[in-house]
This record gives structure tokens, sequence and C-alpha cells, in this order.
């Protein structure tokens, strides 16, 4: 175990199963938990630090007494914001969560200027894009969660129509986390095997649209939140990589600085994961139409931070 200090802000379904991940497998050496609820939040501390003894593992787990307690943090995670709710799209939370956002990523500047920033709370891109306005962190050091899951969900999805190549598959996602993500069949294979040569296009476009509504599926059965163990362990995937300076490659949501052609704009795209949070950006070779679908998504993502901008950063 490395001596290694992960804060997260915003321990609700998200970050409490983040960090009972992250202190049960031993990922760092202390976990700071940072929420509003100031009971809740010392309950979560013990309730994980005494499984992470269970375990076996030395991880201390401790509530935060105030923000000063992040300092020296390697990593910050942010889940901070409400979650949507049936018949809520990720974007009607951008005006609420951004006022959050505005709040956390100061704190976070104020008391750890050189962690590395990852953020879960939604409407994601837009949350990235609002955390990097806020801060002026430098863009390598904010990076959104949102493709490993989408990936997860399609490889799920691949398993259930295949019905076999369980933990084979690799799946490959861009665009922002919304409705118009772009999911990347000639990119998702099995084994190596491209899943164009396995399943007909009607299977894979219903898999494009399952992957699509994956979020959803889970908002309408719970009934009173959203999904958070595979949205949890995708953000642990990435929390690793940076902590071990593993340079892995992952799709994550960050800003895009000409690549793809955009300035200016959040999205989700393949990043090499290190010590230095963004590495580098790969740049994939698109079919037109998956440029015309990631130029789409790319849209919806900007008609949010437009609003941001309108609201925020204007002068
Ligand atoms: P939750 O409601 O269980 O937890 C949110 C927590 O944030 C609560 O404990 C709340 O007290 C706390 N909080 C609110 N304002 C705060 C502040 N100013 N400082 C510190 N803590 C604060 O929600 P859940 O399910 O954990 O989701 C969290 C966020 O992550 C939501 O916005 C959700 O939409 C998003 N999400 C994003 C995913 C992605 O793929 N990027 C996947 C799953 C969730
Ligand atoms: C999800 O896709 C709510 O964005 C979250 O599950």
């Amino acid at each position: 175990m490395t001596e290694k200090k992960v804060s997260i802000v915003g321990v609700g379904n998200v970050g409490s199963t983040l960090a009972f991940t992250l202190a049960t497998k031993a990922v760092c050496s202390t976990i700071v938990l940072k929420d509003i609820r100031e009971n809740y939040v010392k309950a979560m501390a013990l309730d994980i630090s005494q499984a992470a003894n269970a375990s076996n593992s030395h991880t201390v787990v401790q509530a935060a007494c105030s923000s000063k307690d992040m300092i020296n943090s390697d990593i910050v995670v942010i889940t901070a914001g409400i979650p949507r709710k049936p018949g809520m799209s990720r974007n009607d939370l951008l005006s609420t969560n951004a006022k959050i956002m505005e709040e956390v990523i100061i704190d976070i500047k104020e008391n750890c200027p050189n962690a590395i920033v990852i953020v879960v709370s939604n409407p994601l891109d837009a949350m990235v894009y609002a955390a990097l306005k806020f801060s002026n962190f430098k863009s390598n050091q904010i990076i959104g969660m949102a493709g490993i899951l989408d990936s997860a969900r399609m490889s799920h999805f691949i398993f259930e129509k295949l019905g076999y190549g369980a933990g084979q598959i690799e799946s490959s996602v861009m665009g922002g986390h919304g409705d118009d993500m772009v999911p990347l069949p000639n990119h998702s294979n099995v084994a190596g095997v491209c899943i164009e040569d396995l399943l007909s296009k009607e299977d894979i476009e219903d898999i494009v649209n399952k992957t699509k509504n994956g979020g959803l599926e889970i908002v309408k059965l719970l009934e009173v939140g959203s999904a958070y163990y595979a949205p949890s362990y995708a953000t642990s995937i990435m929390i690793e990589a940076i902590l071990f300076n593993q340079r892995k490659i992952f799709p994550c949501a960050v800003m895009l600085e000409g690549e793809y052609g955009f300035n200016n704009i959040v999205s989700g795209v393949p990043v090499m994961l290190g010590a230095n949070g963004v590495e580098k950006i790969i740049e994939l070779e698109l079919t037109n139409e998956q440029k015309n679908q990631f130029e789409k998504s790319v849209s919806s993502v900007n008609s949010l931070t437009s609003l941001l901008d309108k609201e925020f950063f204007t002068v």
C-alpha cells in the first residue's frame, strides 16, 4: 500500500461505496470523507473503517471535521450533488449541482491545489467544465468519470446478447455522458474479436440503445436515486491508475483543446491516466457517421455549458 491520501466530497451512495471499495482493497493509506450531513458522514467513516479492519486493510478512514482535513490529498473525488429521480434527466441537475460544485472546488483549491480531481456529479461533462472554470485548475488535473461506466454497461449488454465471453469483453464508448453518448461497436471486442463479426446489425443497434439508456433503466427501477455500484467501481479504477502511475487508457471526460477538432468543450474520449491525471488524450480514427454522432454529443454538452457561461462565467 502506498502512502497516499484520497478525499471524497459527497458521501452518499456513490461516495460511500467508493470509500468502501478503496478501503477494503487497501488502495491508499488515508481516506477523508466530507459531506454536509455531519452525523451521517461520521457513521460512514466508522462503518467503512471497520470493514477495512475486517479485511485486514490498513487504510484509515476518517470523517472530515473541516475542509483542512483534505490538505495533502493526492486525489479528491467529487460526488457531491443531487442525483436524478424518475422523470428527471441528468441535465435537470445542472444549476443545483453547479452551485454545489462552485463551493466544493474552491474549497479543494484552497486546501489541496495540487490534487488530481475526479468529478462524478451530474450532468457530468458540464460539471467537469464548471469545476475547471470555477477553479482555474490545469486541464490535466480535472477528469470526469463516466466512460468506464458506460463501456461496462455496453459489455454487459453484449454479453446478454452473446451468452458467452464474460470477462473478455472490452467495449468503447465516447462522447458526453448523456442521451447522445457514442458507443463504438467497431472498437468493441470479445478477446480481440470485433463484435461486428459476432453479432447482427440489429443486435448491435439494440446494444447501443440499451447502453445509452443503461443509467435510466436503473433510475426507473430504484425510484429513489441512481446507480452506484458500477459508478463507484469505475471511479476506483481511475484512482488506481493515477495513484500508481499506471498510464492505462480509459474513456474519461476531459477538456478538449484542439483534439477531435474541438476547443473549450468537455467530452468523453480515450485518455491515458497517470500520476499527472490526464497524461495524454488519444485521438481515435472515427467513421464519418461516428464523427457526426460525436459532434451531436458535443453540441448537447455545449448547450449546457453555454447556460453555465451565462449564469456563472460571463464577465
Ligand atoms: P447521493 O444523494 O446518494 O449523494 C450525494 C451526497 O452529496 C449526499 O450525501 C449529500 O449530502 C452530499 N452533498 C450535497 N451537497 C454537498 C456539499 N456542498 N458538500 C459535500 N457534500 C454534499 O447521490 P449519489 O447517488 O451518490 O450520486 C452523486 C452524484 O453523482 C449525482 O449528481 C449523480 O447524478 C452522479 N452520478 C454520476 C455518475 C457518472 O457516471 N458520472 C454515476 C452515478 C451518479
Ligand atoms: C448513471 O448513468 C446516474 O449518470 C448516472 O447511472
